[in-house]
């Protein structure tokens, strides 16, 4: 890496994800279907002359300093910052630590970008102080970090995606158990992943209200989590918008167990179309443009199934389509979308930009 002016002690990376069914289902105990992909995240560290960490990244000119006693204002510090603090508090000692990042993943379009740097993070900190955890320990003190040092109260499946998941499987997940198989995807299937170029907003605080409104019908349906409800109907007597919403984690749920139990990519695809009207109807997460960008999508022939992804408010969707036409899925559906005056992008795979 460019700016790390020292041989480091230790280089760990790590993928961003996508996901592909079971959408706002990790945090209610429930399932859900990522997939690595191609970018990843790298993070170099050797240990300091200083007692200060000194945090360099590709993207940011200057180099950010810190002690662990106060939380960088810095919102990308303060992953890293969040990581070494989890570590600390599971009773390790770290170092202070000049520590380089360099990342092929864009931020803030929902490819979890946050989630590579942690896993990466922690696993150069797991390389150099031979800590002994696991890839779900990882997982877990990633998620940890997030929440207490990023505000954002997410789920664990961008942690354990990025932990454990490769590119050539989905990553069948039961976010109560964090039980996981490897779910291959169908052949002659490929996943494409578009840009529809509006940030993301109101994450923070539309993700958290979300999982407030998770937890309120809870409350009322007598539970502890609405992987509990088994059939829809439990649901239909809740006053709104927690009806909608426990609806959507149920049938979410039952999309997942369905398509991974299945294997088919027809069935998949439908799915993934189901799910979408559910996040738009139900969740209320989408907005506009992911809306034009996904239909546009799953009107092409060469495309299964397509929805947006991750937590939504904006930033990318996913569609899985016919291998051998990827390339023209991609530059068919963004010029539509651009004709429509959206100004999408690619975002994986990335052999396609070549
Ligand atoms: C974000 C969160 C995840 C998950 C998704 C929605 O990516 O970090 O934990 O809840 O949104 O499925």
């Amino acid at each position: 890496m460019a700016a790390f002016d020292r041989t480091p002690d230790a280089v760990a990376r790590a993928p961003g994800r996508v996901n592909l069914l079971g959408e706002h289902t990790d945090y209610n105990d429930g399932f859900v279907l990522p997939i690595a992909l191609p970018q990843q995240t790298t993070v170099a560290v050797g240990r300091a002359a200083s007692g200060l960490f000194t945090l360099r990244s590709d993207g940011f000119a200057r180099p950010l300093r810190f002690s662990l006693d106060r939380l960088p204002d810095e919102p990308f510090g303060r992953y890293v910052f969040g990581c070494i603090r989890e570590v600390v508090a599971a009773g390790h000692a770290v170092p202070a630590l000049d520590m380089h990042v360099a990342s092929e993943l864009p931020m803030g379009v929902g490819l979890s970008s946050s989630a590579a740097l942690e896993v990466a993070t922690l696993r150069a900190l797991r390389a150099l102080l031979a800590l002994p955890i696991d890839d779900i320990r990882i997982a877990q003190l990633a998620q940890r970090a997030e929440i207490d040092y990023a505000g954002v109260r997410c789920g664990i499946m961008d942690q354990m995606a990025s932990s454990l998941a490769d590119t050539g499987h989905a990553l069948f997940l039961d976010a109560r158990t964090l039980a996981t198989r490897r779910w291959p995807l169908p052949t002659g299937a490929a996943v494409l992943v578009l840009d529809s170029g509006v940030p993301r907003s109101l994450v923070t605080s539309g993700f958290n209200q979300r999982r407030g409104e998770c937890e309120e019908a809870c409350r009322r349906l007598g539970v502890a989590s609405l992987r509990d409800i088994r059939r829809v109907e439990q649901v239909e007597a809740l006053p709104e918008p927690w009806r909608r919403r426990a609806r959507h984690v149920v049938n979410e749920n039952a999309r997942v167990l369905h398509a991974v139990e299945s294997g088919d990519v027809e069935t998949l695809g439908q799915l993934m179309n189901a799910s979408h009207v559910s996040l738009r109807d139900d969740y209320e997460v989408s907005i506009v443009e992911l809306d034009q960008l996904v239909s546009l999508l799953q009107e092409h022939p060469a495309v299964h199934g397509a929805k947006l992804t991750g937590a939504g408010f904006g930033g990318a969707c996913v569609a899985v389509c016919a291998a051998d036409r990827i390339g023209e899925v991609a530059v068919e559906v963004l010029g539509d979308y651009r004709r429509l005056g959206g100004r999408g992008r690619l975002l994986a795979p990335p052999a396609l930009l070549a």
